[in-house]
């Protein structure tokens, strides 16, 4: 029988099912590997996959099914806020649910002419990206301790042709200057028992693990951020769901508590933390 796109899509599709993987992932795999669009796809759905082909878009689901490796690194890209950024093993695999930040961040500075945000624990430069694709006046500097991750950041960054300063950088260590916000992302899994196995074994362990139940990040943050903010400023972090009250008595403790509130994702989750520091 021909091997058809569709057929080849229907069987993989089984087999990811039988071996507890995302059914989605087999689409992207094929029009990744063939360069189709989506409708390109559906219009060759019964054509017969080339041989060569088919071996491609087998030896990439076998990547991502059973050597367990994310799509995004097998594809070299990720998806975030309509931006498509370069994406390797040293940088994390920006999230959906980050983009609320950047929606949060935006709301929050439209107002201001060209507002200064410094963007901590940039990795991709997922954040610092998509709010200077959105706020071109903005000036953003973004840091990371990871020259790789910098690196990759800085290269996404030219893609877009978007002026970022990048600053390889202890958190706050290197920086200088004062901010209208502080946004970020950092490592906040408290060990690899909080990490799914793709996550685990694939994501660079810098990007995902904090010392103090992964809670070091935000405590951090809390002491230092005002002397790097202007007088009216805001802090807007990524926070674990399921730490919400751990962080808050942290913020507190660097008495910020008052003023700090949280959002939630759209699964419902506590997942950024907003702290006005006027
Ligand atoms: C959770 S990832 C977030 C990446 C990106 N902001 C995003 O949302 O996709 C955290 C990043 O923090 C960086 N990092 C870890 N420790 C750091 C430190 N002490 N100072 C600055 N960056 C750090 C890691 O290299 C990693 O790129």
């Amino acid at each position: 029988m021909t091997m058809t796109y569709r057929r080849l899509y229907n069987e993989l599709k089984e087999k990811a099912n039988t071996l507890g993987k995302e059914e989605s992932a087999v689409k992207i795999i094929i029009l990744e590997t063939t360069g189709f669009t989506l409708s390109e796809l559906i219009m060759n759905f019964d054509s017969p996959t080339p041989a060569g082909t088919r071996e491609k878009i087998i030896k990439n689901f076998s990547a991502y099914a059973e050597k367990n490796i994310p799509v995004q690194y097998i594809f070299g890209f990720a998806h975030f806020y309509g931006l498509r950024l370069k994406v390797n093993e040293s940088v994390l695999i920006p999230r959906p649910e980050t983009e609320i930040l950047v929606d949060i961040a935006l709301d929050r500075l439209r107002g201001y002419d060209n507002p200064a945000i410094l963007d901590l624990c940039c990795g991709s430069g997922a954040i610092a990206l998509a709010l200077k694709k959105n706020l071109p006046a903005s000036n953003i500097a973004a840091v990371d301790i990871s020259p790789a991750a910098l690196k990759t950041a800085a290269e996404n960054a030219r893609d877009y042709n978007l002026e970022i300063s990048f600053i390889l950088s202890d958190l706050f260590a290197e920086v200088t200057g004062k901010y209208d916000a502080i946004v970020s992302n950092p490592p906040y899994l408290a060990g690899e028992h909080e990490a799914e196995p793709i996550v685990r074994d694939n994501e660079p362990p810098g990007a995902l693990y904090a010392p103090d139940q992964g809670l070091r990040f935000y405590s951090r943050i809390f002491d230092e951020a005002r002397g790097y903010l202007k007088k009216a400023g805001i802090i807007i972090l990524e926070i674990p769901a399921n730490k919400k009250n751990e962080i808050m008595a942290l913020a507190a403790k660097s008495g910020l508590a008052g003023r700090a509130t949280v959002e939630k994702d759209l699964s419902d989750r506590d997942r950024v933390m907003i702290i006005k520091t006027d």
